[in-house]
């Protein structure tokens, strides 16, 4: 019998700078009203100047080893789920290890955009299984703010910056992560990146120029993806655990749109009352996303041990998936 693997630990980060609907309206044509009624979104958080994703990863990380009773030099393994690293070619992970403090573990980054959280806890959960390590902390962070451009009202106004970190160990039998599903379906048209800066089309001053070296979205491509992405997800994963959508008590969505949101309770057929919606405050966070509404919905007393979550998120490449989690804190 695999051993169970559960989240003993867990901690979120928000960057301290807000910035409003009323903020957008200052920089580009946008008013508040189109923004909450097309994406429910009121403000996002950005990081700071001189603030990377690895110092909201640590931030995040802190939280979750105090949790878990942990000091850094415990930790084995540190997976980061992010696409905005620090630097390129250096993993942002191994930033987090020095300046976490976690001298005794290993570290890599996961980069499958905001499916990064659900994709790292499955990673990790297998880690555990195998034998190979003991515990594994598991960071999605993020600062998409540093991608945008600002001059791009239907790209830049749904992102924000965030960080939530979990601390995966063996916890009692039949608690923990259950089951879980993991999706790409590849595209290789510009749907959602950044043209230019990878090693296909090296930086250039007319990409400066044009704007290329921004996030770039084609907002309907995704929201059809996403319609049928979350939905699908949230059900194959709990087929993989025998289970049905009636054994859940709350669903942790990616937080990118209300809308999205709205149309997969309809196809789930659940109430919206199961699901965790914390985008007003933070838009999308990317990999963050899935666990900076984790980690509120337990603050705020939303989840007890026993309760039977689907975390499912979706985004660019295009990735999807779903991890259906038995509470045991
Ligand atoms: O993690 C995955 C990340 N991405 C997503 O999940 C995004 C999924 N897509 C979406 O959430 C939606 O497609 C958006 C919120 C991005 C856009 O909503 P939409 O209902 O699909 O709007 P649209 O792109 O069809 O645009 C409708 C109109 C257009 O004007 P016209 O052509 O009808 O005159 C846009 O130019 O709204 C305009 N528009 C805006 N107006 C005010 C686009 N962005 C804005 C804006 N403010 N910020």
């Amino acid at each position: 019998m695999l051993k169970s693997v559960g989240i003993v630990g867990l901690g979120i980060y928000a960057p301290e700078k807000v910035m409003t609907n009323a903020d957008w309206e200052k920089l580009v044509d946008t008013s508040d009203e189109w923004i909450r009624t097309r994406t429910g979104i009121q403000e996002r958080r950005y990081a700071v100047e001189g603030q990377g994703t690895s110092d909201l990863a640590v931030e995040a990380a802190k939280n979750a080893l105090k949790d878990a009773g942990m000091v850094p030099e415990d930790v084995e393994f540190i997976i980061l789920a992010t696409c905005t690293p620090d630097y390129r070619a250096q993993n942002a992970s191994s930033l987090v290890q020095a300046k976490l403090g976690a001298v005794n573990a290993a570290a890599f980054d996961l980069s499958a955009a905001c499916s990064g959280f659900i994709y790292a806890l499955a990673v990790g959960k297998s880690m555990i299984q195998s034998g190979m390590y003991k515990n594994i902390l598991v960071i999605a962070a993020e600062s998409v703010s540093r991608l945008l451009n600002m001059k791009d009202r239907n790209t830049a106004i749904l992102f924000g910056d965030g960080a939530a970190a979990a601390v995966l160990k063996e916890v009692e039998d039949g608690y923990g992560i259950i089951s879980s599903f993991l999706g790409t379906e590849g595209v290789t048209d510009d749907i959602l990146r950044i043209n230019v800066g990878g090693t296909l089309h090296p930086v250039t001053h007319e990409a400066i120029d044009n704007g290329d070296v921004y996030l770039k979205m084609n907002g309907q491509e995704v929201f059809k993806f996403a319609v049928k992405a979350l939905p699908k997800a949230t059900k194959s994963a709990l087929e993989a655990g025998n289970l049905t959508v009636e054994d859940l008590d709350l669903v942790i969505p990616h937080q990118a749109n209300m809308r999205i949101i709205e149309s997969a309770a309809k196809r789930l057929k659940l109430p919206m009352e199961m699901f965790y919606v914390n985008l007003q405050k933070y838009g999308n966070t990317s990999a963050a996303s899935v666990g900076l509404a984790l980690g509120e919905a337990v603050q705020e007393g939303k989840v007890k041990k026993g309760d039977m979550l689907a975390l499912t998120g979706f985004g660019a490449g295009l990735t999807y998936g779903s991890l259906v989690l038995k509470w045991s804190k």
